[in-house]
């Protein structure tokens, strides 16, 4: 009976699970499952036991048959799959394979190449405060405390001592509220306090509005072009929107102006484009061949005043636009969904 215990099958076990080659396993079977193998000498010996015994050593045998079989099998795909990784060609004279590299956000593509745009015209780049006074952001703007235009900015108020910002940046902020910034308007008295004329400026910061759905991201950026100079007429601001719809969008595109309203420029206008796929004629992209790129207008003279800039003697523009807009509107791209811009989800961001 001493055969017939279970020390046989772990002892085969052991040594199939120790073979370092093809050849052990060959041995092995050989061993195990041969003519003169330990199965057939088991087998044999089942004549010399009593009958009451031989069906139940039967099954062992049968089982471990079984067992070992399957665990020689196993060992023989695992070594089978090591020779294919060992043998593989191996040509060290290849390049090493392309690390994946990453790449800029797309809205600082936008940005940087506004930026390139205006600053061959003479604008410099400036950037303004996000945590901004109410006196910046809306009464420089021809906006007095309560006026119902402040509506439309869907405006984010914000706890904090704005007396003490505003000791450091003008003493006309003081006693106003904190908010975060909702347009780049205003860094227009920010620009015109310095007391340094004429002015060419870009303002591209980013901007918060109480504003969220397909559409619309409570966080988004805007590029404001400023110009204040003598004799700065309409004439300029027409020609500077024409020069950046040729240099971003492409020569052939064309820019409309739609008479508006806002209360730091008069007059105001809302600018379009010709739509880049039906040149103007209509398509299912654009509404009757044009596309809205924003607000624009000839600098209000309360708006001068403000900025302790003499209204008699200068005069000037102003437009500002949404970055993440403008650059959806130039690639043709839909995003079905606006806010994915800023879910930092690779698969959506990598392909652009
Ligand atoms: N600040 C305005 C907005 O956020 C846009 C604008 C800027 C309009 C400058 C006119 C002049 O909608």
């Amino acid at each position: 009976m001493a055969l017939f215990n279970k020390n046989l099958q772990i002892d085969f076990l052991r040594q199939i699970e120790s073979a370092k080659h093809k050849n052990d396993l060959a041995d092995l079977n050989l061993k195990i499952f041969g003519r003169k193998g330990a199965i057939a000498k088991l087998t044999k010996k089942i004549k010399e036991l009593p009958l009451n015994d031989r069906p139940e050593i039967g099954r062992f045998i049968n089982e471990t048959k079984k067992i070992l079989e399957q665990a020689l099998q196993n060992k023989k795909t695992e070594l089978d799959n090591t020779d294919k990784l060992e043998n593989r060609d191996f040509d060290p004279t290849l390049p090493a394979e392309k690390l994946q590299k990453g790449h800029l956000h797309i809205t600082t593509y936008a940005v940087r190449e506004i930026e390139r745009i205006f600053k061959e015209i003479g604008f410099a780049r400036r950037r303004y405060p996000e945590i901004e006074t109410d006196w910046y952001a809306f009464e420089s703007l021809n906006m007095p405390k309560n006026h119902p235009a402040r509506d439309e900015w869907e405006t984010f108020f914000i706890v904090g001592d704005a007396n003490k910002k505003a000791k450091v940046d003008s003493q006309r902020s003081n006693q106003s509220r904190l908010v975060l910034t909702p347009h780049t308007s205003s860094g227009l008295a920010r620009e015109m306090e310095k007391g340094i004329l004429p002015i060419r400026m870009m303002n591209i910061s980013k901007c918060y509005r109480r504003q969220i759905d397909i559409c619309h991201i409570p966080m988004f950026h805007q590029f404001e072009g400023f110009v204040i100079d003598k004799k700065i007429n309409f004439g300029h601001l027409k020609w500077t929107l024409e020069y950046f719809a040729q240099n971003f969008f492409g020569i052939k595109r064309k820019v409309r102006l739609r008479p508006s309203h806002f209360q730091f420029t008069e007059p105001s206008f809302e600018v379009d484009i010709s739509c880049g796929l039906c040149s103007g004629l209509g398509c299912k992209y654009c509404k009757a061949g044009w596309s809205e790129l924003g607000g624009a207008g000839m600098v209000h003279p309360n708006v001068l005043r403000a900025g302790q800039v003499d209204s008699k003697k200068y005069t000037g523009f102003a437009f500002g636009w949404g970055v993440e807009r403008v650059y959806m509107m130039r690639q043709g791209l839909s995003v079905p969904d606006l806010r994915m811009l800023y879910e930092n989800d690779l698969r959506f961001l990598e392909q652009f």
